[in-house]
C-alpha cells in the first residue's frame, strides 16, 4: 500500500469516527507503527481500535500508540511530532459537528484553524531536519469536507476547482485551514495534499450525526428530528470507502494538489430517515411504522441545501469509486447501533448529550 520506507504515521483524530476506520484499516493492511494523537474530546472513543487489535492478536498492541495531546497547545504538538518522528502525517482531528458550531464558534476557530496552524508549524520545523532522503517521501495529508464550498442549487457539483464558499461557522473553520494547509505548501514548501469529501456514515460515529440520531430516536420510539422541509440534500459515502480512499491519497497523492471524493449517493434527508425506518420496521416492528415518528422541526440556521461531488479526478488518476451501495451498507449501519447500544448510552453519558436538539440561533 506504501512506499516501503514509510515506516510511521502520525494520525490526529484517531479517537473519532474517521481516525478510527482509517487506523483499523491500516492495521490490517500496513506495517506501519502508527501514532494516534488525540485530545481525547467528547467524540473520542478506542473501543473499535482496541476490538480490531484483540481480534489481530496480541503482537498488533504495540503497532499502535495513544498520543495525548491537544493541537490548540503548540509545545504538546511539536513534542508528539518528535516522540512519532512520522513519515507520514494524516490530519483528521477537528470539531465535526455544524450544528455545535453554530452554538460555540469559537471552539470550531481554536481547534480546525489554530490547530491546524501549530500542526502546520511544527511539521514545518520537523520536515526541514530530515535528511533529504525522509524528505524525498514525506508527506502531510490534509483531511477536509465539501462544506467548504458551500451549497449547491438543483444542478451541478462540486469539484477540485470549485470556488470555496463556507457558510457555518464548522464549514468557515475547515475552509480555513485548508487554505492555511495550502499556502504552507507554496510559501515554504511543506509537501501536502487534501482531501475534500461528502457525509460519512457507519459504525462508531458519535449519535449526535443525522443517521445514528435517527436510528436510536427510532428504536426508542421517540420523536425523529427532521430539519426544515426534509428536503436537503447530501452524499452519503460509507465510512469503510472513505478510509480506502484516504489511504490511496495519502499514498499515490500529488504534492499540492486536492482531491474529491464522494459517494454518487445523493439523497434528501426525508429519504434517508424514510430508508431507515424501513429497516426498523424489518428488523424491529412496531405497532406503528417508524416514520410516523417523523416530526419536522425548526431549520438549522444557515442550512446548505445541497451538496454533490464529482470525484472523477481521484478515479482518472488511481480508478478509485466508492464500492458499498448505501441500502446494504445503511442496513448495516443500522443493525450495527442495534447491537451496540450500550456504547451509545456509555458515549453520551461521557459527552453529557442527551439527544436534545442544539444549533438554533443564540
Ligand atoms: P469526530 O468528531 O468523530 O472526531 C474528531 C476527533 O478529533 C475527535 O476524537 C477529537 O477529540 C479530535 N480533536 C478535535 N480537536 C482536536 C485537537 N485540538 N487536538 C487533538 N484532537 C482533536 O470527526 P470525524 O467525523 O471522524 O471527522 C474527522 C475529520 O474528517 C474532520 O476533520 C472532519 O472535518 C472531516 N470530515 C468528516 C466528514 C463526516 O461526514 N464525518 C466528512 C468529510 C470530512
Ligand atoms: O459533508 C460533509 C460533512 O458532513 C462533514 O464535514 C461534517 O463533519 C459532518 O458532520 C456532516 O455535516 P452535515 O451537517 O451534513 O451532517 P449532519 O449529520 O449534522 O446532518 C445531515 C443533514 O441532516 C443536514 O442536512 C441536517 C439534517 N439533520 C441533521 C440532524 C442531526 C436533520 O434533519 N435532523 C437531525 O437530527
Amino acid at each position: 500500500m506504501f512506499n516501503s520506507k514509510i515506516k510511521r504515521i502520525l494520525i490526529t483524530g484517531g479517537g473519532g469516527f474517521i481516525g478510527g476506520e482509517v487506523i483499523r484499516l491500516l492495521l490490517k493492511e500496513s506495517n506501519l507503527q502508527i501514532f494516534n494523537l488525540d485530545k481525547i474530546g467528547y467524540a473520542s472513543d478506542f473501543t473499535g481500535i482496541n476490538n480490531q487489535i484483540a481480534n489481530l492478536g496480541k503482537q498488533y498492541e504495540n503497532r499502535h500508540k495513544i498520543i495525548h495531546a491537544d493541537l490548540t497547545n503548540y509545545e504538546q504538538t511539536e513534542d508528539a511530532i518528535l516522540k512519532s518522528d512520522p513519515d507520514l502525517i494524516l490530519h483528521l482531528a477537528a470539531e465535526s459537528h455544524v450544528d455545535r458550531s453554530i452554538d460555540n464558534p469559537r471552539i470550531f476557530i481554536n481547534n480546525n484553524i489554530i490547530g491546524t496552524y501549530n500542526l502546520l508549524e511544527a511539521s514545518l520545523k520537523f520536515y526541514l531536519n530530515l535528511s533529504d532522503e525522509r524528505k524525498s517521501f514525506f508527506k502531510f495529508h490534509h483531511i477536509s469536507t465539501d462544506e467548504v464550498f458551500g451549497a449547491l442549487g438543483f444542478e451541478g457539483k462540486f469539484s477540485e476547482t470549485t470556488r470555496y464558499d463556507p457558510r457555518s461557522p464548522y464549514s468557515a473553520s475547515k475552509a480555513s485551514s485548508d487554505h492555511l494547509v495550502s499556502s504552507w505548501y507554496h510559501t515554504y514548501g511543506l509537501p501536502t495534499v487534501i482531501t475534500n469529501c461528502s457525509n460519512n456514515y457507519g459504525p462508531w460515529q458519535f449519535p449526535e450525526k443525522l443517521i445514528p440520531n435517527v436510528i436510536l430516536k427510532s428504536f426508542y420510539n421517540q420523536k425523529i428530528p427532521l430539519y426544515g422541509d426534509g428536503k436537503n440534500v447530501r452524499d452519503w459515502l460509507f465510512v469503510e470507502d472513505h478510509a480506502e480512499a484516504i489511504l490511496l491519497i495519502a499514498s499515490k497523492g500529488r504534492i499540492g494538489e486536492s482531491y474529491c471524493i464522494g459517494g454518487d449517493s445523493e439523497k434528501n434527508n426525508k429519504e434517508v430517515v424514510l430508508a431507515i425506518c424501513e429497516v426498523m420496521d424489518q428488523i424491529k416492528p412496531n405497532n406503528k411504522p417508524h416514520e410516523s415518528l417523523i416530526n419536522y422541526v425548526q431549520d438549522r440556521p444557515g442550512h446548505d441545501f445541497r451538496y454533490a461531488i464529482d470525484f472523477n479526478k481521484i478515479y482518472r488518476e488511481f480508478g478509485w469509486r466508492p464500492k458499498f451501495s448505501f441500502s446494504e451498507s445503511l442496513e448495516r449501519t443500522v443493525k450495527w447501533y442495534l447491537e451496540n447500544l450500550d456504547w451509545c448510552e456509555k458515549i453520551k453519558n461521557k459527552a453529557n448529550y442527551d439527544g436534545s436538539r442544539i444549533g438554533l440561533k443564540k
